[in-house]
């Protein structure tokens, strides 16, 4: 299909800086830094509090993440998505941007992350009118199931029916919001979304509703209707639909990288590009956790079940006390409960011809050397009884113990 793109001469606009970013008195509030959302966490410390990496713009170095169902692509003029990746030095007075094809209402924007993060907000500069109905959607499966986060329009009733109005009473509320969707003004309108807003409270930042809001993998922003000034689109004549158009100067998705309150610095995943400033998505893992996001304990550190740090809690990993025998362990809720709820690790793969929940027992045929240290490699011993002299096959006692009469080492020898 051929398309024509609009020019739109009423701006050869200025580049949007980080400056004039910072300079909007509604901006500096946007930011609830993980750390106060985490209560009294550190952004850095880690050693004896939670703590978190920072904030930054999840766009910068996703460039190829990033996807629109429609792009206005004619040979002279492209305005490819790429554009709404704000870049430090930008060169002044090349302004650009991205345009949707004209007269397309029902367009996507989509961001895949290939990790999970945390996100925080959203901030879209429009380069023409915003859009008259819009939502906000996201995953944290890696797209498989999606969620509502909110919905925009110039008038909710007709373009969402249902959507009860905002502002959001609980922060699990979907709303419809008309604040965004003004026919005012005809350029650089933003439209803005906060997961946690400021006027709601949270008492437990953990819980799986705040937990479920701030996880994301992937982001999508359906555009469903264009501001068409008076024209209907329903006229069928086409020179009214080619009039309107989407189109973006820049986008700031916010957020960070997620670690549970276990890590304060994220680096890139293996084989993955890296840019400056960009929020990279690997915790640097502390407090004994591993795995991308923290979300799981060390192998040998599975005393206690894992636990996100809050606060001044680090709720670090137990190391399981396996007396050197093995490297990994897991956690049991009846071992944990049957111990007064003191210690729930199991080692396993306990070697050394060892065996138990602590690798503290002597395999059957092995014996306790009671010259050795429990934790010494060649603490259990070979018995060494005489097949056709003892009973048992030769199984010898295991360890000393007075009480039931066993002596490691001894042979259970025949009755002549
Ligand atoms: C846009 O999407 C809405 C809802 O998904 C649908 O009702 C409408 O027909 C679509 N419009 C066009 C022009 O495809
Ligand atoms: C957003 O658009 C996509 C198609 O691009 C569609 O599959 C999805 O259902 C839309 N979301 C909602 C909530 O309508």
């Amino acid at each position: 299909m051929f398309t024509i793109c609009f020019v739109t001469l009423l701006l050869a606009g200025s580049a949007v800086s980080q400056d004039s970013y910072n300079r909007r008195p509604d901006r500096r509030k946007i930011d609830r830094d993980p750390s106060v959302i985490f209560n009294q966490g550190s952004v850095h410390a880690c050693e004896s509090s939670s703590c978190y990496p920072a904030t930054g713009n999840l766009l910068i170095g996703r460039e190829d993440d990033l996807w629109a169902s429609s792009t206005c692509d004619s040979v002279k003029l492209y305005h490819g998505i790429e554009n709404i990746v704000s870049r430090i030095g930008k060169k002044k007075g090349v302004r650009k941007w991205w345009q949707s094809e004209n007269g397309k209402e029902n367009v996507t924007i989509r961001l895949d992350l290939q990790e999970e993060f945390h996100f925080t907000h959203l901030i879209i500069t429009f380069k023409t009118f915003r859009p008259a109905a819009m939502l906000i959607e996201r995953s944290h499966d890696f797209g498989r199931s999606w969620k509502v986060y909110q919905y925009f329009a110039y008038d909710c009733e007709e373009s969402f029916p249902g959507i009860p109005r905002g502002p959001r009473q609980k922060i699990t509320d979907v709303v419809c919001e008309t604040q965004y969707s003004g026919v005012e003004p005809s350029t650089e309108g933003e439209v803005i979304f906060r997961v946690l807003p400021p006027n709601i409270p949270i008492d437990d930042p953990y819980s799986s509703d705040v937990q479920n809001l701030l996880k994301m993998t992937n982001l999508r922003i359906n555009f469903t209707k264009l501001h068409t000034l008076g024209d209907n689109l329903l006229d069928s004549r086409g020179e009214i639909k080619e009039k309107y158009y989407y189109a973006i100067y820049e986008m700031v998705i916010r957020g960070s990288c997620s670690c549970y309150g276990h890590a304060s610095r994220c680096v890139a995943a293996a084989g993955s590009e890296t840019r400056p400033d960009m929020v990279h998505g690997s915790c640097l893992c502390t407090h004994n956790t591993k795995g991308s996001n923290c979300e799981q304990c060390e192998d040998l550190y599975n005393d206690l079940e894992w636990k996100p740090a809050i606060g001044r809690q680090t709720n670090a990993c137990k190391k399981c006390n396996c007396n050197g025998h093995a490297s990994k362990c897991h956690f049991d809720h009846a071992v944990f409960e049957a111990t007064g709820r003191v210690s729930g690790g199991v080692c396993e793969m306990c070697e050394h011809n060892t065996y138990g929940r602590n690798c503290e027992l002597c395999k059957p045929f092995f014996y306790q050397d009671p010259t050795r240290d429990i934790r010494d490699p060649n603490i259990c011993q070979a018995c060494d009884c005489d097949p056709i002299g003892s009973l048992d096959e030769g199984i010898c006692d295991s360890r000393t113990d007075s009480l039931s009469g066993l002596v490691a080492g001894r042979c259970h020898c025949k009755k002549m």
